[in-house]
């Protein structure tokens, strides 16, 4: 890609952003461009990556293409005010804070930019992100494609329409947390089985890892992988018949209604 790549906020998820973009080999890092308030943290990206260090967020928005805004939801709105006049005409900005709408987004920045709301999830620290990404109606399909080729670069990531942005955050922004819980308490129970703590983690966390792959890569439905470890009479069902009565199934959408209809209330302020 020859487009010049600006982060304005470069903690977890910029970071994130950043690395995958660079081990991808799209853009060399000359051609990326780095503000944080924090002068040892510019230096320090700058020392780590080989970035171009900016003095502010409006000499990010000058010298790039797309810009990323990857600060905090609670200042992405002022900080989208602060570079709207030094963007350039055709500037495509990102952001990626939770809660913040493409209006409001537009409000900010002006009804004429262009403009991606993306969500992230926090495993994209490991290369294993899944990210949601709704453009406004001034991007092009070349440049949405662009954006998710970036987030593909380190994990996945799909275009959706902005009304399911709830869903993604239910689905895959807040579900590394029940899926942390879910793997905290096969590990007990493998401990009162016996098994050394640091052992049950590693099991548990790879029979998850890997029952994720068996979805994504073979394509079946989840019942029928399901019913393949499931023999007649055998240990598997026995442990499915207890998670059916004490409800997992419900209990997992429950949880995710109140999720996703918390994060529609937060977007209404
Ligand atoms: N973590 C997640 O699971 C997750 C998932 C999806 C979306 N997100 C979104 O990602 C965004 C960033 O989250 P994070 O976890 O990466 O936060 P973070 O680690 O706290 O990083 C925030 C960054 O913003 C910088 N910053 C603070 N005030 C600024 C300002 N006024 N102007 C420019 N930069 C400023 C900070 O600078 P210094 O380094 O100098 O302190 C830091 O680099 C949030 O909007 C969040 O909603 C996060």
């Amino acid at each position: 890609m020859d487009k010049k790549i600006g982060f304005i906020g470069c903690g977890n998820m910029g970071k994130a952003i950043l690395g995958g973009l660079l081990a991808s080999g799209r853009v060399p890092a000359s051609n990326i461009w780095v503000y944080t308030p924090t002068a040892d943290h510019v230096a320090a990206l700058q020392a780590e990556y080989g970035i171009n260090g900016a003095q502010s967020a409006q000499e990010v928005a000058q010298a790039t293409d797309i810009v990323f805004g990857a600060v905090k939801p609670n200042v992405m709105l002022k900080v989208m005010g602060d570079i709207a006049s030094s963007l350039n005409k055709d500037s495509l900005v990102v952001s990626i804070a939770a809660g913040i709408t493409l209006d409001q987004l537009a409000i900010a920045l002006g009804h004429d930019r262009k403009i991606i709301r993306a969500m992230p999830n926090t495993p994209s620290l490991v290369n294993a992100g899944m990210t949601s990404v709704t453009a406004n109606a001034l991007v092009s399909p070349e440049e949405t494609d662009a954006v998710l080729g970036i987030f593909r670069s380190f994990g996945q990531a799909e275009n959706v329409p902005e009304y399911m942005i709830h869903s993604v955050v239910g689905v895959s922004g807040s579900a590394p947390a029940y899926v942390f819980m879910f793997i905290e308490a096969m590990a007990d129970a493998a401990v009162l089985g016996g098994m050394p703590r640091a052992q049950a983690y590693k099991f548990a966390a790879q029979a998850v890892m890997g029952s994720a792959k068996m979805v994504l890569e073979t394509g079946k439905h989840p019942g029928e992988l399901k019913d393949m470890v499931c023999s007649p009479g055998g240990t598997t069902i026995e442990a499915v018949k207890i998670l059916e009565e004490k409800g997992m199934r419900a209990a997992v959408m429950e949880a995710m209604a109140k999720c996703m209809a918390k994060s529609e209330a937060l977007s209404k302020g």
